[in-house]
């Protein structure tokens, strides 16, 4: 089902549903007055009678219209003290009106939204409309078949503002978000048979080309050819094989200098390899290219939006299978960095992809920073649960910017450390580094990092973001309570890394 949202200041002359946002001093929303005349008081005096709702959050009341109005229900959604309203708030306030609205048999709404907040009109409308897209996602296409023919295709929204104008710029720009976000989430929740290096670095062209963004694969051979061990080594086990996928946004007009660097794992399954995973919640592991698919979604909002600035993306496309083929754990690897990696374990494939990636980016575009993004370990998920990101940071300002996008998106991150302690564990007897440290499992997120780090150069502001939790909304692995996204793939990164971009100075 898709929403299309309208924005205008009065509502059309009939709809199949009215909906408005009622805040804990139960006044109705100025938009809402006129209707309100028309009926008589009606909706005043109904709401002073209904004792029960105040209007506090997770409080919903639906009022059954007198004849001539233009619909026939209006539900109240509460929202608890408006004062407080962030556009975050809005947006999940935005989700449950959406819910409120699934699986009625509409067409068409009017969203009732107030001029009259601590949020500006313009964008309290916009991040609600926003909340309910965000909301509204769903990956149906193996059973198209599923909801019955009289649940309609597409849905009018009808968002009703003083604001209109200003309201409607805003969310053309938030939908750009959420048409990156969607992107994210549908590699992430297509399946690994479909969705593999090759047919992904194809996907990636189609979505991308059309939008202006260049796009070049560096297949098997030319890696080979060029030295890029590491991913080579991941991706030598399967039958399908690896690539990589570089995608630049030239926004400035200018020949590009020093641009944004995003670098995402794209592990199109992870078996584990010869270090078998256990067979219990492995089919969970096609979301080991979440990474990738947020850096690929970024890239498609900023198109989107036509932002100014100069951006690459790139990411490391392998499947990790045991095979006659697969690498050892023992095997000592040749990088495109040069440095010699002893792998000990075939499961810890995700740095070994990144390793080649974020070499090739600083050597090629010398980025102003470069940032990665991966489902990288289980130790984040131990250490963080599914709430927050895991954030490792050489620089505070990078650090600033990301938390800041983090508490405005909701993807909440949390800075973990860089230390000489982890970087030991992870120096090789006979290579330059190994991929499991020397103390095993024990702060497993810190000294993956430590690995990733030693691949950056001297002096680049550099942040790795383990994602390995919140890629996924309802799994074994992934958040428990998610207000934008149904079950499954979340498109973490997307938002933040957005909002990230779009206040980087
Ligand atoms: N893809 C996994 C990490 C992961 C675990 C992602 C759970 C999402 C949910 C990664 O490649 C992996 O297997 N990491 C190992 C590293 C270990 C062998 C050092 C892990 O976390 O156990
Ligand atoms: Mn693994
Ligand atoms: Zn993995």
């Amino acid at each position: 089902m898709t929403l299309t949202f309208k924005f205008s200041k009065n509502p059309p002359k009939s709809v199949d549903a009215l909906i408005a946002i009622c805040d804990s001093s139960k006044k109705l929303p100025e938009t809402l007055k006129t209707l309100d005349k028309e009926l008589k008081g009606y909706i005043t005096d109904s709401l002073k009678n209904s004792d029960a709702f105040e209007g506090k959050a997770k409080q919903s009341l639906i009022l059954s219209l007198p004849k001539n109005a233009l619909a026939k229900n209006l539900v109240l959604i509460g929202i608890g003290e408006h004062k407080k309203l962030t556009t975050l708030a809005a947006d999940n306030i935005g989700g449950k009106l959406y819910m409120a609205l699934d699986g009625l048999k509409i067409k068409s709404a009017a969203l009732f939204s107030d001029a009259k907040s601590a949020l500006d009109g313009d964008m309290l409308a916009a991040h609600l409309a926003h909340g309910m897209e965000l909301r509204s996602y769903k990956f149906d296409k193996y059973r198209p078949k599923k909801d019955d023919d009289k649940t309609p295709k597409n849905i009018t929204i009808n968002v009703i503002t003083d604001l209109a104008t200003q309201a409607k710029k805003q969310f053309d720009h938030l939908h750009s978000v959420s048409s990156g976000v969607f992107l994210a989430r549908d590699l992430v929740n297509e399946v690994p048979n479909v969705l593999y290096p090759e047919s992904y670095a194809e996907i990636i062209k189609t979505e991308l080309t059309p939008l202006g963004v260049k796009v070049e694969i560096l297949d098997a051979k030319k890696m080979e050819k060029m030295g890029m061990g590491a991913i080579m080594a991941v991706g030598q086990g399967s039958i399908r094989p690896p690539c990589m996928v570089i995608m630049s946004w030239n926004g400035s007009g200018q020949k590009m200098n020093k641009p944004l660097g995003f670098v995402g794992k794209g592990v199109t399954f992870d078996t584990g390899g010869i270090s078998l995973k256990p067979g219990e919640g492995m089919d969970e592991m096609k979301l080991d290219m979440g990474g990738s698919a947020a850096v690929v979604g970024l890239i498609k909002s900023l198109a989107l939006q036509n932002a100014k600035k100069d951006v690459v993306g790139i990411v490391g496309l392998a499947e990790n299978m045991p095979s006659h083929n697969a690498y050892r754990p023992g095997d000592v690897i040749k990088s495109y960095s040069g440095k010699h990696v002893e792998v000990l374990n075939t499961d810890a494939e995700g740095r070994l992809v990144l390793a080649d990636c974020l070499t090739y980016i600083q050597e090629k575009y010398d980025p102003a920073f470069v940032i990665d993004l991966a489902t990288l370990t289980g130790a984040i998920i131990v250490a963080l649960a599914s709430e927050f990101s895991g954030v490792f940071v050489n620089d505070d300002k990078l650090w600033d910017g990301l938390n800041e996008a983090g508490t405005r998106t909701g993807e909440k991150v949390w800075r973990m450390p860089l230390d000489e302690f982890y970087r030991k564990n992870v120096e090789s007897d006979i290579g330059d580094v190994r991929n499991l440290a020397k103390n095993g499992r024990a702060g497993g997120a810190c000294t993956a990092a430590a690995f990733i780090e030693a691949f950056i150069d001297e002096g680049r502001p550099w942040s790795h973001i383990d994602i390995a939790g919140t890629a996924m909304y309802g799994g074994s692995y992934g958040k428990s309570e998610f207000d934008l996204g149904p079950k499954g793939a979340t498109g973490v990164g997307v938002r933040l890394l957005e909002e990230f971009v779009s206040k980087w100075k």
